[in-house]
């Protein structure tokens, strides 16, 4: 398992994981009711080392992402449930044997994997 160095103060631990160099923010729902937790959990690891293996997460690129692992995302079914901002796109479906090509194809190259994605509510960006 992943060990982070979380002690410091605040903003010591915040420039620790790169917060202030992100252009975007994966929220991943683990279930259990939108997928078993085993689902969830194998969907997060994948997305986990898919992110440190394209070194996007603690890293300051165009394509720096973030990523948290949730409990519910309030749609509870078809899951696992993903959203991602600033698009503020929603997944459904998005299993860990789908993590890769989501990875590649919307956080590498910014063009969403529309046939999973059943909602959009991208959130404004004031420097547009
Ligand atoms: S349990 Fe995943 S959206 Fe509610």
């Amino acid at each position: 398992m992943e060990k982070f160095d979380k002690s410091g103060s605040l903003p010591e631990v915040a420039e620790k994981l790169g917060i202030g160099e992100y252009h975007r923010h994966v929220f991943l729902c683990t279930g259990d009711k939108c997928c078993t937790a085993e689902v969830g959990l194998a969907a997060w690891e994948a997305l986990k080392q898919e992110l440190k293996d394209r070194k996007l997460s603690l890293s300051t690129g165009p394509n720096a992402c973030y990523r948290t692992k949730v409990g519910c995302l309030r749609i509870c079914q078809s899951g696992p449930i993903a959203v991602v901002y600033p698009e503020g796109t929603w997944y459904s479906g998005l299993t860990a044997e789908r993590i890769p090509l989501f990875v590649q194809q919307h956080l590498v190259e910014g063009d969403p994997v529309r046939e999973w994605v059943f909602a959009g509510n991208p959130l404004p960006n004031e420097e547009e």
